[in-house]
């Protein structure tokens, strides 16, 4: 299929008024009906990167290995053969930077031709694909560097997007620099639960985040120098923190926003982040307007109450209550609430930007699929009233298409449309994947999908919370 109408797509074709319960919704012509999916989680036999070694070093809480993972590095076409049947029409997968470069300046032509097999695939498939350049992993050499605290990192990393989009180019025209930039720095740098496992370092996940811009910014233009018109952005994790009550919850709820959500989005927007945060954002002046489009992974609300003792968080006390609607729960703690009015908020921020929107990533895990098409539904009908109300959504990817690692919980999080035994590699389509290829097929949200799934809220889980 031309790539050129991925990219010119517009909401352009008139919405029929819809708004009641029994009203079709119908998306706009060309809308993507996409899965995410990111290589350490789906390829397997990953040995290179830096969370090989995570794991060796026994910090994945499950006590799981990745292994095979989803088997994509022998055989990613069986999911894309379901993804074609469950009518989905775009695929997000990221590019594994440690086999393609698996010693610094050594770069690996198989690897390579690997992933112009799955980008094939997927254009035989009529399925469109949105390349990442960084999903979370890097090599262990650029690890042992002191990742993007190297002081030549962004060179390293212009290095390989140049490799890659020369290489795969003729066979994707929209990339998304960076999975999560926020998600990156605080993970490995405040909370410790990514590698390099450091606790508590505002400052330096700051001074990460904004390095991230400026390798961002440097992969955007080698980009725009190979391929004129590609389409090029990134993946903004964006949480709705809800305070209590009072308004030293508020006042916690907005620092938590402000170090989280509006770090790389701001350098991104204005090009230097708010006072004094401003004062470790170093020189990423420049990119300001560097995207061509917005990605948004849009999850969970959580709910924040002040507290002194948690210094970690800003003095914020995270919970997730019990009573509200949420997925099955972490092996340490809840994964979040299910808010489907989370995106609302999303869109609604990234709106000065003034550029299309794709949500790139949203999801709940949830191995017995109780709450997944309540989820579903109800984000797709909160998508509809913002096209509606004139928000330039292009497209929405499910987190994920089959169960696939999840990072520090292992297997013990669901993710997938399709359920996965990560021994037997037996696939079963969740009751949930037949809905979201109703959907992704008809191009519309029918009153029966919105009657029988949007209205009820599914019960909350027992105990959990704080
Ligand atoms: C990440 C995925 C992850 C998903 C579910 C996202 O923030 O990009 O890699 O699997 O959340 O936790």
């Amino acid at each position: 299929m031309p790539m050129e109408s991925f990219v010119q797509v517009k909401p352009s074709s008139p919405l029929p008024k819809t708004g009641l319960i029994n009203s079709q919704r119908q998306f706009p012509n060309g809308f993507l009906w996409g899965v995410s999916t990111a290589s350490y989680q789906v390829e397997g036999c990953n040995e290179n990167s830096q969370w090989a070694e995570w794991e060796k070093m026994g910090r994945i809480r499950s006590g799981d290995r990745s292994g095979v993972a989803c088997d994509w590095w022998a055989n990613a076409e069986r999911d894309f053969d379901l993804a074609r049947e469950l009518g989905i029409n775009a695929l997000r997968l990221s590019v594994e930077w440690s086999r393609v470069e698996p010693e610094e300046g050594r770069w690996e032509p198989a690897a390579l031709d690997r992933y112009r097999e799955l980008l094939s695939a997927l254009a035989q498939r009529g399925i469109r694909p949105i390349v990442c350049l960084h999903h979370f992993t890097n090599p262990r050499w650029f690890e042992e560097k002191g990742a993007f605290l190297y002081p030549d990192a962004s060179l390293l990393f212009e290095r390989f997007a140049r490799h890659v989009v020369h290489a795969l180019g003729d066979l994707c025209d929209c990339w998304v620099t960076f999975n999560e930039p926020n998600v990156y720095a605080a993970s490995g740098y405040v909370l410790g639960e990514f590698p390099p496992g450091k606790t508590g370092q505002i400052g330096t996940a700051i001074r990460v985040t904004s390095v991230l811009a400026q390798c961002h910014l440097r992969a955007y233009r080698t980009i725009h120098e190979l391929q004129p018109k590609a389409q090029v952005g990134w993946a903004q994790h964006y949480v709705v923190f809800q305070p209590v009550a009072t308004v030293f919850d508020r006042w916690v709820a907005h620092l938590l926003n402000e170090t989280f959500n509006e770090t790389f989005l701001r350098l991104v927007e204005d090009g230097h982040l708010q006072f004094p945060l401003n004062l470790l954002d170093g020189n990423a002046g420049k990119v300001k307007g560097a995207c061509d489009f917005v990605g948004l992974n849009v999850y969970n609300r959580l709910h924040v109450a002040f507290d002194l003792r948690n210094l970690a968080h800003m003095f914020g006390r995270i919970f997730v209550p019990k009573h509200v609607p949420q997925g099955d729960p972490g092996v340490e703690r809840p994964y979040g609430e299910a808010y489907p009015k989370a995106v609302r908020a999303a869109v609604e921020r990234v709106r000065p930007l003034n550029r299309p929107i794709y949500i790139l990533e949203n999801g709940v895990p949830d191995a017995s699929d109780r709450i997944r098409p309540w989820l579903i539904v109800n984000v797709i009908r909160e998508l509809h009233s913002l096209i509606r109300e004139g928000h330039d959504i292009r497209g929405y990817f499910h987190w994920t298409l089959t169960d696939n690692f999840e990072w520090t919980e292992g297997w013990n999080l669901r993710f997938g449309l399709v359920q996965l035994d990560p021994k037997t590699q037996d696939r079963t389509v969740r009751p949930s994947g037949r809905i979201y290829a109703e959907i992704a097929r008809s191009n519309a949200l029918t009153p029966e999908l919105a009657e029988t799934y949007a209205s009820e809220v599914p019960r909350p889980l027992a105990a959990q919370g704080s």
